[in-house]
């Protein structure tokens, strides 16, 4: 189905001719951390989920940092060991795939780069990336990790002199890219919820700016919030729950 077509008259000689624009409907998708649960990355929340096996005061806030970095410092470590060996799964190569014949932006909560190595080319990182340090001096300057040295320790300095931490936004931090994902997703044609409890704000309230003409699909083996008309669920994990939406959006074209 086609949302808007714009006309170019082009002058070629003698002859004049239509160009044919079709704009693609625009998906924007949410991904929490059951969206990567495929691929052997745990979810915090579920019964020995991250959050079960560490105190998210100790590794996940300002105060946790500055009482303790090397713990901090090797929770990512560890993180990223784990990233290292896992690959996209079904559900993030489907999202991919979608790019066919959508405009897709993804917002994602998580900080690992699953969605980018399926070649999705609009990510949105809400909470950070785990491939990348910051400086703890003055700019917060930005560091891409190479692969090869996919650790940071205490002693690890930015070329001025001040130590690196993870680039993640903890707990009671701002979310920097929160106004960049309200905008795109007042932008949804359709909006797709994929492997999130929806417990953190500002991630969650996301949904409420989604145009009220837009249909709302979420995709989870759980129940994550009380039926509502407007929200399709799929109740399957992330590469079934995609292959059903897959088909689903073929309405939609
Ligand atoms: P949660 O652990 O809170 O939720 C994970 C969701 O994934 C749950 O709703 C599960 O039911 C669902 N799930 C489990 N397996 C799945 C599968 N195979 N396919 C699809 N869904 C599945 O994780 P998030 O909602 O992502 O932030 O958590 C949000 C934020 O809280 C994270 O970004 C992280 C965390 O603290 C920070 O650390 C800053």
């Amino acid at each position: 189905m086609l949302t808007e077509i714009s006309r170019k008259r082009t002058e070629t000689g003698t002859k004049t001719k239509d160009i044919v624009t079709m704009s693609k409907k625009k998906i924007v998708v949410l991904t929490g951390a059951g969206m990567s649960a495929e691929s052997g990355l745990s979810t915090f929340r579920a019964t020995g989920g991250l959050w079960e096996q560490h105190r998210i005061e100790d590794v996940a806030t300002p105060e946790g940092w500055h009482k303790n970095p090397g713990l901090v410092l090797e929770f990512y470590n560890q993180r990223r060991k784990q990233l290292i060996t896992a690959l996209p799964n079904a559900g993030h190569l489907a999202l991919a795939a979608l790019e066919k014949d959508f405009e897709v932006e993804i917002i994602t909560q998580n900080v690992d780069d699953l969605h980018e190595r399926a070649g999705s080319s609009k990510v949105l990182h809400l909470h950070g990336e785990l491939t990348k340090v910051r400086s703890t001096g003055p700019g917060a300057e930005v560091f891409e990790l190479s692969p090869d040295q996919y650790t940071t320790h205490l002693g690890d300095k930015c070329p001025k002199g001040y130590q690196l931490r993870p680039h993640i936004v903890w707990f009671g931090e701002a979310v920097p890219e929160i106004d960049n994902a309200i905008h795109i997703t007042g932008q949804a044609d359709v909006f797709v919820v994929i492997g999130t409890s929806l417990n953190v704000y500002p991630a969650a309230g996301l949904l409420h700016y989604v145009p009220r003409t837009a249909p709302v699909f979420l995709i989870d083996p759980n129940e994550v919030i009380a039926p509502q008309p407007h929200i399709a669920v799929i109740k399957k994990g992330a590469s079934e729950g995609m292959k059903e939406l897959t088909e689903l959006l073929k309405a939609y074209r």
